[in-house]
């Protein structure tokens, strides 16, 4: 199939390679002229596990092209993917701008029949604020084409965005058309192979299945950040609780660790999206908005943590800082905690060295970028020179088993403060560390 792909960042650029990969002839998308004039050149905008070897590949053999201009590619495509960003908008809410900037696009440039997809995460209701903005483009130019707006609501995850991709756990499509369902289906089959997991529905469910599961998930996030919370008070280990009640098929063990609070481009925004649609419903979302109130205090209980043992003026104190991206495997920092923690502890006086596998120049470049007294390292083991403790943030594989002897060698006093949401060290007291978690 041909296949447009506007927007190509983390999900376009995923989703395009995807489809390019199983033989469609895809072209992705961008306003970003640096961007595309890079992945021309094979070089990546994001790190994503096993993604650059699959856009070389499909580049070479023809099945995957990048442009600017969306209006030389629209003619020969059947389908096409709008997979731009949809951030928090002032309210709180969904910014529709780039979504409907791309719907103009589409109006100003359409041909022939096409199925527009809309894989953009959005509130329910911007299928029907797609196609009128298309259909007022097509007014404008004199034209009727014929064309379907359908909502496929993507659910990767960064850092395992290609298998999510080619072995999703369901395919969900919500279109009017049977036109529009068959074709969808067509196209996701060879990714659907061993069964059946495309599920077609209305356009609006299908809008709200997405901001639903993120609910779901970062719900299942703060409740076991509150529990954690109470067993500190109460002297209870929060993982062992969580090892208690995963054993419940009913609850299970995924998304139940506690840690420093959800971050990333996903459940921040779509949480907060989504209890400003239920206020605009005149429905408020009491459970939702303790899920974020839980999240905004979580993501400073390391900070705390800090406070209590170095007391609030940290002048002169210097933390080494494993972790920057919001989670392991990717470069992203959008809402990520470290970015909370790093801020309250320079806000106090103190020093950081900070290092990650992947997200530094993220940090330098943006998302710290502001920020003076931190100091950006190449190895775990500089970080922590002479520092006053570890500050543990992200999960990454490369900080689960360290070298205890060179992390007590490197710091001033033994002490290392864990906000990742597993634990992974074992009786550190025993070798002399002074070991603090969240929820024990
Ligand atoms: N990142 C994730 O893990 C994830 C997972 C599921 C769903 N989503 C949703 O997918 C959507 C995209 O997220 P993302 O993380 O890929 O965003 P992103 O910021 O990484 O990428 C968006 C891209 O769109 C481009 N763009 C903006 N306006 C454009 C225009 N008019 N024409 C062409 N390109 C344009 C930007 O330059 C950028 O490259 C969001 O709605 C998000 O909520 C994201």
């Amino acid at each position: 199939m041909n296949i447009t792909v506007i927007g190509s960042g983390y999900v376009g650029l995923v989703s395009g390679t995807c489809f390019s990969e199983m033989g469609n002839n895809v072209t992705c998308v961008d306003i970003d002229a640096d961007k595309i004039a890079k992945l021309k050149k094979g070089i990546l905008p994001i790190f994503e596990p096993g993604l650059e070897p699959m856009v070389v590949k499909n580049v070479q053999n023809g099945n995957l092209h990048f442009t600017t201009d969306l209006s030389s590619v629209i003619g020969n495509s059947e389908i096409v993917f709008i997979a731009v960003g949809t951030p928090m908008g002032n309210d709180g809410s969904a910014d529709l701008q780039y979504v409907l900037a791309v719907a103009k696009s589409i109006g100003e440039s359409i041909q022939n029949r096409i199925i527009v997809v809309d894989k953009s995460t959005v509130p329910v209701g911007t299928a029907d604020k797609v196609k009128a903005t298309i259909q007022k483009e097509l007014d404008k130019r004199n034209e009727s084409i014929d064309f379907d707006v359908v909502s496929n609501p993507e659910f990767l995850k960064e850092g395992a965005a290609i298998n999510d991709f080619m072995k999703p756990d369901r395919v969900v499509v919500g279109a009017e058309s049977e036109f529009a369902i068959e074709k969808m289906k067509q196209l996701y089959a060879p990714f659907t192979m061993s069964h059946d997991r495309f599920i077609a529905m209305d356009i609006r469910s299908a809008e709200m299945t997405k901001y639903a599961a993120n609910a779901m998930l970062a719900t299942k996030i703060s409740f076991m950040n509150e529990i954690a919370n109470i067993c500190e008070k109460v002297g209870a280990d929060a993982n062992q609780v969580r090892i208690g009640i995963g054993s419940d098929a009913r609850i299970g063990y995924s998304f139940i660790y506690p840690g420093c609070g959800y971050g990333g481009s996903c459940f921040p925004k779509d949480v907060k999206a989504l209890k400003k649609i239920a206020e605009e419903h005149n429905y408020q979302a009491k459970l939702i908005t303790s899920v974020e109130e839980v999240n905004d205090a979580q993501k400073l209980v390391i900070a705390n943590k800090i406070v209590t043992r170095f007391g609030e003026d940290l002048t002169g104190k210097t933390f080494g800082v494993w972790g920057l991206a919001f989670k392991p495997g990717t470069d992203d920092m959008r809402e990520a905690p470290s970015i909370y923690v790093i801020k309250e502890l320079i806000k106090r006086g103190a020093k950081i060295q900070a290092y990650d596998p992947k997200a530094v120049e993220e940090a330098k470049s943006c998302y710290l970028k502001e920020i003076e007294n931190i100091e950006y390292v190449s190895s775990k083991y500089q970080a922590i020179e002479k520092a006053d403790a570890l500050v543990l943030l992200t999960e990454w594989k490369e900080f689960r088993s360290p070298d205890f002897n060179e992390i007590k060698t490197q710091l001033n006093t033994p002490v290392i403060f864990d906000g990742r949401n597993q634990y992974h060290m074992f009786n550190l007291a025993a070798k002399g560390f002074e070991y603090y978690q969240i929820g024990k």
